[in-house]
């Protein structure tokens, strides 16, 4: 693998769930083998760093976010050794991993929480949070909101309350308690020496409690998280942190600390935006959410994403900007989750090609490492009746065969159905098929990402600067980074459009489409003018010319 220390920041990552991605035992999950065999996919596509969920032991009443044993992976997904097959072979294609790491609850199947619930004077009794009343921290929001009526619940044998922030089934551990702290660094140390890269820490904000706050956010956590990072840089260099913290601006970006807490954290208020944006026809959205999460320090770095795993979150959103959103992109009741929208990249914007490359080429070129969820790239559906989130989480769809070719196993035993909506059947969006068709999306992505890498330092660690103009249906922006740059336009409205540029700082530059290497006319001293087609953009290389009669044509 190269030794790059910023690698996070030039990366592009993918996030795949184990049991979603190719299953070689033919038991209708997928596992560890599988993800390894489907290595070379993930390296043709172009990506540097795979994200996974939580594999470890588990009941799966969330997934896996309901951990059962941290130092054990769940059998179906495979053995230890598979695990290591799997990371040493992505290693050996200079594919970095990061892992899922859930700190601040367990399963109540957890050993932990078994213990601690057998007696209050139980040694693990202090790991959780208990209380004889379920008024304290009044006040503290709710995230599940559909299914949670409390923050407290109640646990008959001790009779006592604990306190969980997600599902009750999963107790919130007791950060105030040093043995806490302590065990989740050994955890940290176990994965880190199997070989892991790093952690996306679940649900960041939440893991201390003091009365009278909201309970997020609080200093003590912290300080935890720069301990965790000092040991980290101490004993596993060169291994990151990545933040899930859903927040406004100002708290996401604290997580950063001064560039000695996390590496990078998701960029929850910009995403939301996009689409805001979007449904608008409007730059100002991303233009303000851009301003308000930036600048970072420079070894940090956001994680841009489109979709993931979950609901689109809509918590931290104004009213007015959630009923745009749930206007436009959740018309029907069963598309809502908690405060958020429960579908895919390709059904979300109505399986519109033009859109979807939009979306990819801003998530591709503002700052931040983009974070491609698996299956989108091929443009795949969702299913909204499936419950929960379990809709976003179907078989990866990779050829017309049965099972989508996820799976040779009884279609019964499939751990969720294939997708077979006629709009999203895996007979036509699967990658085989779309491998040998050249203007399909995959080989559009796999286009985009090589382009990527081509401008990785100018697009991974470049400056943003947007370039004041007229037409709000058109964002403008340059990257620039040492003596490069590119001019960045897009198209948000569903109408062509027109927008000029008054760009005198590059006067004498020559513009070539990034993409497709087509040269444009030299900047000079008259606005530049730009036509657009619906949802359409430009990347444009701004390059000194070589000479002074340069030939754009071929006669
Ligand atoms: C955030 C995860 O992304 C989500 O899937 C999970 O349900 C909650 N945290 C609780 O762990």
């Amino acid at each position: 693998m190269d030794n790059n220390p910023l690698w996070y920041r030039d990366a592009v990552f993918y996030e795949v769930p184990v049991k979603s991605f190719f299953d070689s035992t033919n038991d209708g999950t997928g596992d560890f083998n599988g993800l390894r065999m489907k290595l070379p996919y993930l390296h043709d596509l172009g990506v540097d760093a795979i994200w996974l969920l939580p594999f470890y032991k588990s009941p799966l009443k969330d997934d896996g976010y309901d951990i059962a044993d941290y130092y054990s992976i769940q059998p179906e997904y495979g053995t230890l050794d598979d695990f290591k097959g799997f990371i040493s072979e992505a290693h050996a294609l200079n594919i970095r991993v990061v892992a899922d790491l859930v700190l601040n609850h367990v399963s109540d199947q957890n050993q932990w929480f078994q213990d601690a619930k057998k007696s209050r004077d139980s040694p693990k009794r202090d790991w959780f949070v208990w209380s004889d009343s379920d008024a304290k921290y009044s006040g503290v929001r709710i995230i599940f909101i559909d299914s949670e009526i409390s923050n407290w619940t109640w646990e008959p044998n001790t009779k006592q309350y604990y306190w969980h922030r997600f599902y009750s089934h999963q107790p919130d551990l007791n950060y105030d308690n040093p043995e806490v702290r302590e065990e989740m660094k050994n955890v940290i140390r176990y994965w880190l020496r199997l070989g892991l890269d790093g952690f996306r820490c679940d649900a960041v904000p939440y893991l201390f409690e003091r009365e009278g706050t909201s309970c997020e956010n609080l200093p003590e956590t912290h300080e935890y998280f720069k301990e965790i990072r000092k040991m980290m840089d101490e004993e596993f260099p060169g291994t990151i942190l990545l933040a899930e913290a859903n927040q406004w601006p100002s708290d996401a970006k604290q997580y950063f600390g001064k560039g000695d807490e996390f590496h990078m954290a998701f960029n929850f208020p910009l995403m939301p935006r996009i689409f805001i944006s979007l449904a608008r026809e409007n730059s100002f959205p991303l233009i303000n959410i851009i301003s308000q999460t930036l600048p970072i320090p420079d070894n940090c770095d956001w994680a841009i994403f489109l979709r993931n795993h979950d609901e689109l979150t809509l918590e931290m959103v104004t009213d007015e900007e959630r009923d745009i959103m749930y206007n436009e992109y959740a018309k029907l009741p069963k598309m809502r989750l908690n405060l958020g929208i429960r579908r895919r990249l390709a059904p979300l914007v109505d399986n519109d090609r033009a859109t979807m490359e939009l979306l990819n080429a801003l998530m591709f070129s503002l700052p931040g490492t983009p974070i491609i969820y698996y299956g989108d790239e091929i443009g795949m559906g969702d299913n909204v009746y499936l419950g929960d989130r379990n809709g976003v989480r179907t078989p990866m769809q990779w050829s017309y065969d049965r099972n989508a070719g996820f799976s040779t196993a009884d279609n019964e035993q499939l751990y969720s159905p294939v997708v077979t909506n006629p709009n999203y059947h895996y007979e036509s969006v699967n990658v085989e098929s779309e491998l040998r068709s050249g203007s399909s999306l995959l080989n559009w992505m796999k286009k985009m990402l090589r382009v990527r890498k081509n401008y990785s330092e100018l697009l991974g660690r470049g400056g943003i600067r947007f370039i004041d103009q007229k037409n709000r249906r058109v964002l403008t922006y340059v990257r620039e980074y040492k003596d490069q740059r590119m001019l960045c336009i897009f198209n948000l409205s569903r109408r062509p459009t027109y927008v000029e540029l008054n760009l005198p700082e590059f006067r004498g530059l020559k513009p070539l489409e990034a993409i497709t290497k087509s040269p444009f006319p030299r900047i000079g001293d008259l606005p530049y003018f730009f036509t657009l087609p619906p949802r359409g953009f430009f990347w444009l290389n701004l390059t000194v010319p070589d000479h002074e009669d340069e030939k754009d044509f071929d006669d």
